[in-house]
């Protein structure tokens, strides 16, 4: 079997990056840009920090904010026809994973006129051209989509999360600079920075693991743990900020390649029904499942507890390396305030065996290490509650 690596053509990184749009949009011909962010980022001047650029170098643009945490299909059609009328020859896309994953479905049904239902794009669609030309600036240090192949979005109708998975979605340009996310309140940095965690393990214990995405997911791991904290207390400190821009890339690098497993699986049905953050679901699920997967894993949690900061892990048996693992994840998480229970974000018990349902059908459930079945998920999320 052949392995594939897809990365996006290129990126930038560092305080400042933002400047270097306009050279590489000239550099690429493009005229004119279809912004595509949310309103609260309108509403704290982030989203500014770009379209000052985009005027200063006489770069029209036109900015859509139809865009929520978990987007719709519904935000994706209106977004699809504000496109056509723009006349923009490139999306800018400003914002979290929730605004990037809008402007590679934008791109996509624009380019490929047959999946205007979107539903049709959920796991890997036969898509024939590549998207729009995507620049994306991340202004959430979380998801990784700038860099990987997939984007996520909600279908209302049928209360799901659809994971789509389409290489010809990847972004042209990514621009990776910690002053887009120094505004983010500590809550979003910590839910946001598990996620990158959740990606980071997911995808180096995740069946299609392999060395070079293993070297992404244990550097990710090394650096979340390294940052995140800083992150999250220090909301100013640009170099912890760098730091987590980094290391959530280069998960992304990773995990994009491989898939994920049943925490991403059991998070996206949590988002489906309650909307809950998707960082924040991810964040509560991962140490419940890290030990679920642990008899899949061979020597795999003594490499993350080591990444993790874990003193003495060569001299631990595998009972000891593996709860130093799920420890250390806990021990971050409550250091940085993720609630603990699902219950403390409105989770009904009734709803359990449902979303134990949607989550064995979801897309990234056949990547899990340790194969599954509904009952097992179902006894993860009682044990979660
Ligand atoms: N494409 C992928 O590979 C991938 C991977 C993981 C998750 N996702 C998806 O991404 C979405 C989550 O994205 P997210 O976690 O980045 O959050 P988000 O984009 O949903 O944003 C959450 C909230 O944070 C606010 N926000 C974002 N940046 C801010 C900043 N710098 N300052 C102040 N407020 C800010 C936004 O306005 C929004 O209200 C989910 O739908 C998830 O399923 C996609
Ligand atoms: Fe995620």
């Amino acid at each position: 079997m052949a392995n594939r690596i897809v990365l996006n053509e290129t990126s930038y990184f560092g305080i400042g990056a933002i400047a270097m749009i306009p050279q590489e949009a000239a550099s690429r011909n493009f005229t004119k840009a279809f912004v595509v962010t949310d309103k609260d980022l309108l509403k704290f001047n982030v989203t500014q920090k770009v379209t000052t650029i985009l005027k200063q170098a006489n770069i029209p643009f036109e900015i859509y904010d139809n865009v929520k945490p978990n987007p719709t299909i519904e935000n994706v059609l209106t977004g699809v026809k504000a496109f056509a009328v723009s006349q923009a020859d490139f999306i800018l896309a400003v914002g979290g994973g929730s605004s990037i994953d809008t402007s590679k479905a934008i791109g996509i049904v624009t380019n490929n006129p047959e999946f205007a239902d979107v539903k049709s794009l959920e796991g890997v669609a036969a898509t024939k051209n590549k998207s729009v030309p995507i620049v994306a600036v991340p202004t959430t240090a979380g998801t990784a989509a700038e860099v990987t192949i997939n984007y996520v979005i909600t279908d209302e109708v049928s209360v799901k999360k659809m994971v789509c998975v389409d290489p010809k979605d990847i972004p042209v340009l990514s621009i990776i600079d910690p002053e887009m996310m120094a505004s983010m309140p500590r809550g979003l940095t910590a839910a946001t920075g598990m996620d990158a965690l959740t990606h980071a393990i997911e995808g180096y214990i995740t069946k299609g693991a392999w060395v070079m995405t293993d070297m992404f997911e244990l550097k990710g791991i090394e650096l979340i743990a390294k940052y995140l904290p800083a992150a999250v207390f220090e909301p100013d400190n640009l170099q912890a900020r760098e730091g987590m821009g980094i290391a959530q890339y280069i998960a992304g690098m990773g995990f994009s390649n491989v898939g994920l497993g049943i925490v991403h699986s059991m998070a996206h049905s949590l988002g489906a029904v309650y909307d809950t953050p998707h960082g924040v679901a991810n964040a509560l699920l991962l140490p419940y499942v890290m030990e679920y997967n642990a008899p899949a894993t061979g020597e795999k949690y003594r490499e993350i507890a080591r990444n993790m900061g874990v003193a003495n892990v060569d001299s631990m048996n595998e009972a000891e390396y593996r709860r130093a693992a799920v420890d250390a994840v806990i021990s971050l998480s409550k250091t940085i305030g993720i609630p603990q229970k699902l219950r403390e974000f409105g989770a009904k018990e009734e709803d359990l065996p449902k979303l134990a349902q949607m989550a064995y059908n979801d897309v990234c459930t056949p990547g899990n290490p340790r194969d599954t079945n509904i009952e097992d998920i179902l006894g993860i999320y009682r044990q979660a509650f």
